[in-house]
């Protein structure tokens, strides 16, 4: 009855861990969203867009005082003054922005380079587009952070490679990418005439001072690269869904032509809403705050796990932690985290779900863990955590 695409797509693991978590009043450190308010110039920026009377359609590529507003907020970190008509296009999420991007960039046949641990949607879209995913993993060193083998990601280009999606800073690792790193993947895009499509957005979440690297931003790539972000994080709305997407006019010609007949057009108010909250954010300087904020919850969500007897690796952007359990003798990630849904009442995401079948054992000894939660939450987790360690 279902059409053959339908076939390789089942259950997120998000949803069989919240409804674990729900059937067993676990505390929910999987799913990364926020459990507190938006704060209050963003609601405030949503009243005001709802009364200002915007009920109908939006233009299909945006609601031009967003794109305004991005414009003026993201000109200075790309280098370039971009424009707001042709260069940046409103998208319902950055989810819908991978999509329409994937499919307005990838051939059937084409090959797409996807780092595990990757994003779900990313091996899902390019599997709905006909391509075909070559996974590149990351390394956890002994100091903590991710590395990115040159050599593997040298030898998973080739002459059908198309696109490098490079996801930064990086969920769920919290790796931040370097310079240099950047530098290597500009290069393999620029030697095989490949485009890239940079997810940032959790550009504003990074910690002990890292700095956001556009890979848009380095010689040859404004041609090559679309660049997505999102309303959802930064502003803690990620019930919005309002996403974007800049690229040149020419990249940004094709996203529109699929947007047009995927949503059309996004949510008026809601545009109109992140529209003002950006202006009002850089006015107060509200991502410092929000840094300040998130720095904290990490500080706090590593201090449980190390005392909960498990080795945080310490990110360096974003708001998760993946920890290492092999200390806790767990040989399963998904056992792992079913077993802590379950029985210890803290609830986490098995990271092999953001691996290949043939890459899934390097997640074996691994957890994912969110900080995007209220502190009285983490504390709450905390003190499971840490029974069941002494009960151990
Ligand atoms: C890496 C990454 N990309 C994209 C998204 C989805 O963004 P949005 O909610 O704006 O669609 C998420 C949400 O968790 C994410 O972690």
């Amino acid at each position: 009855m279902l059409a053959r695409r339908t076939e390789p797509f089942g259950e997120t693991i998000f949803s069989e861990i919240s409804a674990l978590a729900l059937a067993h009043g676990a505390i929910n450190l999987g799913q990364g969203f926020p459990d507190f308010a938006p704060p209050d110039f963003v609601l405030e920026a949503a009243r005001a867009s709802l009364e200002g009377g915007l009920q109908q359609y939006a233009r299909g590529a945006g609601h031009l005082p967003l794109t305004e507003a991005i414009a003026a907020e993201a000109s200075a970190s790309f280098g370039r003054s971009l424009d707001p008509a042709s260069e940046i296009t409103v998208t319902v999420g950055a989810t819908e922005g991978l999509f329409a991007s994937m499919l307005a960039l990838l051939d059937p046949g084409d090959e797409v380079i996807l780092l595990e641990p990757f994003y779900d949607s990313y091996p899902a879209n390019a599997l709905i587009a006909g391509a075909v995913p070559r996974f590149v993993p990351l390394h956890p060193g002994a100091d903590g952070r991710w590395r990115l083998d040159p050599d593997e990601l040298r030898a998973a280009f080739s002459s059908r490679t198309k696109l490098l999606v490079l996801n930064t800073p990086h969920n769920p690792t919290g790796k931040v990418f370097t310079r240099e790193e950047l530098e290597l993947c500009a290069s393999l895009c620029l030697e095989h005439d490949a485009l890239a499509l940079c997810d940032e957005v959790y550009e504003q979440l990074r910690y002990d001072g890292r700095a956001h690297v556009r890979l848009a931003t380095l010689p040859g790539m404004w041609e090559r690269t679309v660049t997505l972000s999102s309303a959802g994080k930064t502003f803690s709305v990620t019930g919005w869904k309002i996403g974007w997407a800049i690229a040149s006019p020419a990249l940004s010609l094709g996203i529109r032509r699929l947007h047009q007949w995927i949503p059309f057009a996004v949510a008026t108010p809601l545009q109109a809403a992140v529209a003002r909250a950006l202006v009002a954010a850089a006015a107060r300087g509200y991502y410092d705050e929000l840094r300040a904020f998130y720095s904290a919850r990490r500080a706090e969500l590593v201090a449980i796990l190390r005392d909960a007897g498990l080795r945080p690796l310490v990110p360096e952007g974003a708001y998760y932690v993946i920890a290492d359990t092999s200390a806790l003798g767990a040989s399963d990630d998904t056992s792992f985290c079913r077993q802590l849904t379950t029985e210890v009442g803290v609830a986490a995401i098995p990271p092999s779900a953001f691996y290949c079948e043939a890459h899934r054992p390097l997640a074996r000894q691994l957890a994912r863990f969110c900080f995007c939660k209220r502190p009285e939450t983490l504390a709450a987790a905390g003190e499971r955590l840490r029974a069941a360690a002494l009960a151990r």
